[in-house]
């Protein structure tokens, strides 16, 4: 397609993420059957791994979003989140699955993580398509994980460079290039 000019190399095809995410489905289905979850997506990178994730859950869910930017005070490891969009349901006594599209720092979810407890949540869990275990500040592991995958920048499949190419539906490596020419 047009837009794999600004790509180097792809790192997780169309192919793979449509075997991994459907085999996350499968053991969502069975660990959360009965348990009605409210499937809670982080806007926005959440989008095109979760509207296919949830494809693959065939047992009873509901959907909610957030969105959510995190900063930092002065202590390095304490991240607050600020909240954008906040969710539209109440999480108390709720079985609570958050859909990511990557974990790098582990900020975000350990914020979110946090505050869904804080507010009666039964059950916090997260299911994200990448893991990239080396930008770890936070010591946190996922509870279901698609993809370990090396310290590098990806773009792609909801992950953005400057807000675009989220729509790519693949992961992949920005060619050097593209960071030092403009690119609005
Ligand atoms: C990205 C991603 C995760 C978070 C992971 O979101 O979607 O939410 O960063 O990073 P961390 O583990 O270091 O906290 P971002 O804040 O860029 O927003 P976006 O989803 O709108 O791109």
């Amino acid at each position: 397609m047009e837009l794999d000019k600004y790509i180097e190399k792809v790192l997780v095809s169309q192919k793979e993420i449509e075997t991994v995410t459907k085999s996350l489905g499968a053991k969502i289905t069975k660990d959360y059957k009965n348990k009605k979850p409210l499937v809670v997506g982080l806007l926005k990178g959440c989008i095109p791994f979760m509207s296919d994730l949830i494809k693959h859950i065939d047992t009873n869910i509901e959907l909610d979003f957030m969105n959510v930017s995190s900063y930092y005070g002065g202590i390095e490891s304490t991240a607050d989140v600020k909240i954008e969009k906040d969710l539209s349901v109440t999480v108390k006594d709720r079985y609570i699955l958050i859909a990511e599209d990557i974990v790098d720092s582990g900020r975000t979810l350990n914020a979110v993580i946090k505050l869904l407890e804080y507010r009666g949540a039964k059950e916090v869990k997260v299911v994200t398509l990448l893991n990239k275990p080396e930008g770890r500040l936070i010591d946190y592991v996922p509870d279901y994980i698609g993809v370990d995958i090396p310290k590098l920048f990806v773009v792609g499949y909801g992950l953005d460079y400057k807000e675009q190419l989220r729509n790519l539906p693949y992961v992949g490596v920005l060619k050097p290039e593209v960071y030092t020419k403009d690119f609005n």
